[in-house]
């Protein structure tokens, strides 16, 4: 009932790529008729904009700083993708509050996604950036397309004719007003800069209080050193023929402002031509747009 078609590594999913090693048709099928309830938390982002940070910093503010998931349990188990095979085998049997991940734009969200009330965090990063961290995880994951050259693979990316599609239709659908009273928007930037007080947000936001003491506990656990450290976030535990570290590291750098170090001036003219053109109207404040 929906329209999906094998595209080399990827799957078509109602118009969009999606790896075919991590989803399935009985994965979108669940993701599609997903039975959302109002204590549901959702993480959501495009891909490379701080998703494995969510799942390291939610399991910590939902249990009051418990570090027992984050390290018993890997990131995709511990939050899972909502579209991913893993999603069926862990969610059901959860207690809630459930939290997960997901990639998905808004009108692919399932329908009880709009009945239910859950709360929703969405995490933006520069779309620069997103570029540079996309570039190098595609040459690392063995079941993604090879990037071919940076220039080629911003290409693509401008185009969206890359995994989840087009940065700026991603960004511009969870804008929408529908979803306007239960969601909460922050930055990976805003994240870099002070994450105790991110951390703190999104205790305020999910009606958890926590203590001083606690914050400053998840905050240390979910700092990018932390979470290299950690095996069960630092993606250690997949094997070399899916995840070659001697190309790139998942847990690259963590900075803002890489792609300084990957643009050409001419490839940033490119890029924010299309970029100023698509969110042209846009209500949206960016610091990394100026
Ligand atoms: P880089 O490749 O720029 O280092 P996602 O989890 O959505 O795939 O995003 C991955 C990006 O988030 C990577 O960016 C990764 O290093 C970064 N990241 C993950 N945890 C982080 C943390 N605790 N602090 C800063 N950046 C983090």
């Amino acid at each position: 009932h929906f329209s999906m078609a094998p595209q080399g590594k990827y799957i078509l999913y109602k118009g969009l790529l999606v790896p075919r090693e991590t989803h399935s048709a009985e994965s979108l099928k669940y993701a599609e008729e997903f039975k959302t309830r109002d204590d549901d938390v959702f993480a959501v982002t495009y891909p490379k904009s701080g998703t494995t940070w969510m799942q390291e910093i939610l399991p910590l503010v939902l249990s009051g700083g418990d570090l027992s998931s984050v390290q018993s349990q890997p990131n995709w188990d511990r939050v899972p993708w909502l579209e991913e095979t893993r999603a069926a085998l862990v969610l059901d049997g959860r207690p809630a509050p459930r939290a997960m991940v997901t990639h998905l734009p808004l009108p692919l969200m399932p329908a009880s996604f709009f009945k239910a009330k859950p709360k929703v965090i969405y995490v933006t990063r520069n779309p620069k950036d997103v570029v540079v961290s996309s570039f190098h995880f595609h040459q690392m994951a063995s079941f993604l397309d090879d990037p071919g050259t940076f220039d080629e693979f911003l290409d693509k990316f401008l185009a969206g004719e890359v995994l989840f599609g087009k940065w700026t239709d991603h960004v511009k659908s969870w804008r929408s007003p529908e979803v306007q009273d239960r969601i909460l928007y922050i930055t990976y930037e805003e994240m870099l800069e002070d994450l105790r007080g991110a951390v703190l947000k999104f205790s305020h936001f999910l009606g958890k209080e926590l203590s001083e003491e606690t914050l400053t506990h998840i905050a240390e656990q979910c700092s990018f050193s932390s979470m290299k450290q950690n095996t069960m976030s630092n993606y250690s535990l997949v094997p070399k023929e899916f995840m070659d570290t001697s190309k790139s590291h998942f847990l690259r750098k963590g900075v803002a402002g890489d792609w300084k170090n990957y643009f050409s001036p001419e490839q940033e003219t490119r890029f924010l031509a299309v970029y100023r053109e698509e969110m042209k109207g846009v209500d949206f404040k960016s610091s990394w747009d100026e």
